[in-house]
């Protein structure tokens, strides 16, 4: 069967959508049963299996960036539907297969995932672990480079292990898998660069003394060269807070249920940013709310959305009509979460604060019985 290119289906049909997007779009299914939802100059959202819409609509060896959340394996379900850790990896490999095919040597496939607890008791699941060895393993894919994504507004859960037995943290990161079909993918950091911490400023201004450190590292007199910015660490810190945004005014001016689970446009923009040029291919398979869509348009690169969910598919047309006019990237320069909040999070130093009595001895039976602090006291 004949494989069409994405863009050769791209019409613009943005325009004058907004008065009827409550009601469900009179767009027919193809009859492979995928539906041409939306499309701009750039990029298409599809509705319906992102396995058919690669099949059919992703040319093999075309895409330069893979950039998706799949649903997690979580025990407390989504409105979406989420698979059992058990089966996952099951679940996933069609699509690794179909990643694999899809992606250009020079590419990337860019996974968040979150972590899940086993139901019923306070350990975790390894199932994105062993989805990250299956990717590796079985497609051939290369591990780039693992990055965590910090949510500084992730709320404590689960309630029971964390803050009522008080036998384990707050779960704040997500794993992000850089993985490439060759161990080089084209990327370039200088895309993605920090601002200096004020230490590093301090030293710029200062000097630095060129010798060897207690670890073995020789740090040359080249270390205070400055160079304007920061080689940003694998860790990204973005709260995951967006309260006002065109899309959720959009959703609620017209009666749509905003997506459960975005990921915040910060995510997406840095690896569009730091893994593609403009005019390259971004695929989000898993597309939700087209965060990566929307980003992708604003970055002027080609892109396709695909996801299951109609209403999903629905509400995400909102985040389009703002995009035709002549206005640049969403965020020139800067994540938007940046401004106004400081460039930077701290984590605190754990020593900072030891508060606990050591009176009380740590609990035995490892938080198993549910038993109240007064009570343990008495
Ligand atoms: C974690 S959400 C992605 C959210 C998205 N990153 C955003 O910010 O809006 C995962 C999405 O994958 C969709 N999905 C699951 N299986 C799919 C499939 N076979 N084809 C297309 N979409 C699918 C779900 O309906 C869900 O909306």
């Amino acid at each position: 069967m004949p494989v069409a290119t994405h863009t050769a289906t791209i019409v613009s049909r943005s325009r004058g959508a907004a008065s009827a997007a409550n009601r469900p779009p009179a767009i027919s299914a193809k009859p492979d049963g995928i539906r041409e939802y939306f499309s701009t100059d750039l990029g298409t959202i599809y509705h319906g299996d992102s396995l058919q819409v690669l099949e059919r609509h992703i040319r093999p060896s075309s895409v330069d960036l893979i950039m998706t959340s799949p649903p997690f394996a979580l025990v407390r379900k989504k409105k979406y539907g989420n698979v059992d850790s058990g089966q996952y990896l099951e679940w996933f490999r069609p699509f690794g297969q179909a990643f694999r095919r899809a992606l250009k040597d020079t590419g990337s496939l860019v996974i968040d995932i979150g972590g899940a607890w086993i139901p019923g008791q306070p350990t975790r699941s390894l199932y994105h672990y062993e989805l990250l060895i299956m990717l590796c393993k079985e497609f051939g894919l290369h591990l780039a480079q693992d990055f965590f994504w910090w949510n500084p507004s992730k709320l404590p859960t689960p309630a029971e292990w964390v803050t009522v037995r008080r036998i384990r943290v707050k779960d704040a990161v997500n794993c992000v898998w850089w993985l490439s079909p060759t161990p080089w993918p084209k990327a370039s950091n200088r895309r993605v660069l920090a601002p200096y911490s004020d230490a590093m400023k301090g030293l710029l201004k200062n000097g630095y003394k060129a010798k060897l450190r207690p670890s073995g590292h020789d740090i040359s007199g080249k270390f205070a060269i400055d160079n304007g910015a920061a080689i940003p660490p694998n860790l990204i810190a973005i709260p995951n807070t967006e309260s006002n945004s065109y899309y959720l005014r959009y959703c609620a001016e017209h009666g749509l249920s905003p997506h459960p689970a975005r990921f915040p446009a910060a995510l997406p923009e840095y690896f569009i940013r730091m893994l593609t040029d403009p005019g390259d291919l971004v695929v989000d398979p898993f597309g939700g709310s087209c965060v990566t869509g929307e980003v992708a348009e604003r970055l002027r690169r080609r892109w396709v959305c695909s996801e299951i969910v109609e209403e999903y598919v629905h509400a995400a047309k909102g985040r389009f009509p703002v995009l035709h006019t002549d206005q640049p990237a969403l965020f020139p320069g800067s994540f938007p979460e940046a401004k106004g909040i400081g460039a930077s999070y701290r984590i605190s130093h754990p020593a900072a604060l030891w508060n606990d009595s050591e009176d009380v001895s740590l609990p035995d039976e490892g938080g198993r019985a549910r038993i109240s602090r007064r009570a343990k006291k008495e």
